[in-house]
């Protein structure tokens, strides 16, 4: 497994088509998109990895799984009544369909429903105390106490994310938004601007390949039912209008990040995180899609 990792970045070091880095967040455009990083971890809690593994970069739209996680914990199925499970087939910022559908988002990974997903979690608390809750959940998943937000890039994102403004206002004009749309806004800002590298995230999506578990013989932190649920709809819709590519090339239930990030999870096997900044037409990572088409290939991993 070391060598197919290995082998991956190899090869991602070859490819010439690296795809744009994102730059409707300035801090986002400033990263190399020669980056490339991947990390493995095992039902045994130990992690493979190799590129640049460790190096940092914001999660953006992955952290949606975990937001979705705690927001289930907190107000369980209700959160249905206010974001739907079908995949959009439209981008990750599309207003589009909200109007036609009264203000109830297509599913809690595209930015309109990770926004009600937010808000949810907001209703219990303050938003400073939103914020520490969840990224104290990120910690106890990735039994690791430095992950921190990277304030640079929330700030980026707080100065210039027009359009979840305008998604947040059109939801709150439907009555799908319970808490100040600023409110809710600095806490998404925030949550996006996680810091993780790929050895950090692999380790925070455990729960989600090993049944609600961080590791075979640990205590689930949440329920095996939920945890399969979760990974069915990153399956569906974890790449927005291109998560069916994504599911014939690679196979497995996945959550991508306009930063590069993307959180795989071989159901019993293992987590994985793949980092490259490049993004593809749907603002998914190319490279890092092609990293997990080949290990994934390679260990023969897909769910299919
Ligand atoms: O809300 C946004 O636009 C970003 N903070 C996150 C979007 C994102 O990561 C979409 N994923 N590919």
């Amino acid at each position: 497994m070391e060598l197919a990792a290995a082998r991956t970045i190899e090869r991602a070091a070859e490819l010439q088509e690296r795809g744009n880095v994102a730059s409707y967040i300035p801090e986002l455009a400033k990263v190399d998109p020669q980056k490339a990083g991947i990390a493995i971890t095992l039902a045994n809690g130990a992690t493979i990895s190799a590129g640049d593994c460790d190096e940092q970069s914001t999660i953006q739209s992955v952290s949606k799984v975990f937001t979705l996680a705690l927001a289930l914990g907190t107000v369980g199925d209700r959160l249905w009544n206010r974001v739907g499970r079908e995949p959009s087939g439209s981008a990750f910022d599309s207003i589009l369909q909200l109007e036609h559908e009264n203000g109830i988002p297509r599913n809690p990974f595209v930015n309109a429903g990770a926004l009600v997903v937010t808000d949810s979690i907001l209703s219990n608390y303050q938003p400073k105390e939103a914020l520490a809750e969840i990224l104290s959940f990120v910690r106890a998943l990735a039994d690791d106490e430095t992950i921190h937000i990277d304030k640079a890039v929330a700030q980026s994102e707080t100065e210039t994310g027009h359009r979840n403004r305008a998604l947040a206002h059109y939801l709150a004009s439907y009555g799908n938004f319970n808490n100040q749309v600023d409110h809710t806004l600095g806490v998404y800002f925030h949550q996006c601007a996680l810091s993780m590298s790929c050895v950090q995230l692999s380790r925070a999506g455990r729960f989600l390949a090993f049944g609600g578990a961080i590791g075979a013989g640990e205590a689930r932190i949440v329920s095996h039912r939920r945890a399969k649920r979760i990974a069915a709809i990153m399956i569906t819709c974890g790449h927005y209008d291109g998560s069916g590519d994504f599911a014939y090339r690679v196979g497995v239930p996945a959550k991508s990040g306009v930063s590069g990030m993307i959180l795989a999870v071989v159901p019993n096997v293992a987590s994985i995180a793949v980092w490259s900044p490049g993004l593809n037409k749907n603002g998914n990572s190319l490279i890092g899609t092609q990293m997990l088409e080949q290990v994934i290939r390679e260990l023969d991993w897909s769910i299919f």
